[in-house]
């Protein structure tokens, strides 16, 4: 049997969640972390500069849809775990260009399907026991909620409203086909919005952050009223981690933070966060950058996590409250500017207007 640590194949380990999972498991000391990712606009290596020269840590770059490259890579490495990140994740690019979203999450998805089959395939007995392919998903496949009503459940109706939710509704449905047809260990979850920090700033919390420290509208689709049910990203890297490692084969785990609030509130707690930490010149306040803008098409009303199987199953619960969590956002990108300021200045200004105008 193979010693301590074990070798966790992450794939989109330089994205957002993906970094702080790459932090969260080596620094439990538990695991050797080799970190394949793309390295698409999305993936920043400066998000793990921590883990720089550490010895459980590895990275190798390589595009989820080349199988021979990641089935070489689950060899070389001796991978025992997978967990599955790696993904196109902005709904408004997927919009904008959905066909990167069918390339990555749906045929990335099974290309690594097939490299990982091969793989699992070829360990010994004790090995392929132990085996697991984690998926990482989202809840917005289970599409849109009235806003007074309703939680998503393990075994709410898949109702994608948006190439992005459709292609990772696409992915899961792989995910489970691959255990059902061929018996590849697997776990899924479905994770409500995460927040925090490394977060890419064209996603509502740092945009909305950095625009207002730049003395920037802050855009608000429609009227402000949809609803996320928000967790802190460390929150979700642990409770990945207790999926993984506990979640039942074939079994899928919603994970939230039971903390639903309107974009607007979510607006409006940063500027307060930001009137307190750093008020602007002439005393007025950062509400006054709130800027209301055409609507997103097909925007999905309310997402809602019911966490409950994770937490009897798995005991988790979430660390931070949204209060908590968003303060140390907050304290976060004041700190570390020298993060997200180059991501700013090189790519576009993260707005859905810049991203058409971008094109
Ligand atoms: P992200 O966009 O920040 O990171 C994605 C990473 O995947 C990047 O590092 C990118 O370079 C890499 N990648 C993209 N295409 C690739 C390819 N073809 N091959 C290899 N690597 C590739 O995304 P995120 O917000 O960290 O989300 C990670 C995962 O979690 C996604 O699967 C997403 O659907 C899921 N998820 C996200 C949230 C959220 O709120 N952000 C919530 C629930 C679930
Ligand atoms: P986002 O961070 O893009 O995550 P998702 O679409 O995956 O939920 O958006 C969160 C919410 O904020 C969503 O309801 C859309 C809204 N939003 C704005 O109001 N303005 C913005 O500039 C952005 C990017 C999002």
């Amino acid at each position: 049997m193979k010693n301590v640590p074990q070798t966790v194949l992450v794939t989109g380990g330089a994205g957002f969640i993906g970094s702080a999972v790459c932090r969260h498991l080596v620094a439990s000391g538990k695991y050797r972390v080799v970190n394949l990712d793309k390295l698409t606009y999305a993936g920043n290596l400066t998000s793990l500069r921590d883990l720089d020269g550490n010895p459980n840590y590895v990275f190798r770059k390589a595009d989820i849809c080349d199988t021979d490259k990641v089935r070489k890579i689950l060899a070389d490495e001796a991978v025992d775990l997978v967990m599955h990140l790696a993904a196109e994740s902005h709904v408004d690019r997927s919009i904008d260009g959905p066909m990167a979203f069918v390339t990555t999450n749906v045929v990335g998805t099974a290309s690594l399907l097939q490299a990982v089959l091969d793989h699992w395939r070829s360990l010994g007995e004790e090995a392929r026991k132990r085996f697991r392919f984690h998926h990482v998903s989202t809840d917005e496949v289970f599409g849109d909620l009235p806003f007074d009503s309703g939680v998503f459940t393990e075994d709410s109706p898949y109702k994608p409203s948006s190439p992005y939710s459709a292609s990772k509704a696409a992915s899961d449905h792989f995910v489970r086909a691959w255990h059902e047809t061929y018996g590849l260990p697997v776990v899924l979850s479905n994770c409500s919005n995460n927040y925090g920090p490394y977060h890419f700033p064209e996603k509502l919390i740092p945009l909305v952050i950095a625009n207002a420290l730049d003395e920037q509208p802050l855009p608000v689709y429609g009227k402000g009223a949809n609803i996320r049910d928000w967790l802190f990203v460390e929150d979700h890297a642990r409770a990945l981690e207790a999926v993984m490692t506990g979640g039942r084969i074939g079994e899928s785990y919603n994970i939230g933070g039971r903390a639903e609030r309107t974009n607007l509130e979510v607006v409006e707690a940063i500027c307060a966060l930001l009137d307190a930490r750093r008020p602007r010149n002439g005393g007025r306040s950062h509400l006054d950058l709130i800027t209301y803008v055409t609507d997103r098409p097909g925007h999905d009303r309310r997402y809602a996590i019911d966490p409950t199987k994770s937490e009897q199953e798995l005991g988790w619960t979430p660390l931070e409250t949204f209060e908590t969590g968003l303060a140390r956002t907050v304290d976060w990108y004041l700190a570390n500017g020298w993060w997200w300021r180059p991501i700013r200045e090189q790519r576009f200004d993260g707005t859905r207007q810049g991203l058409v105008a971008a094109k």
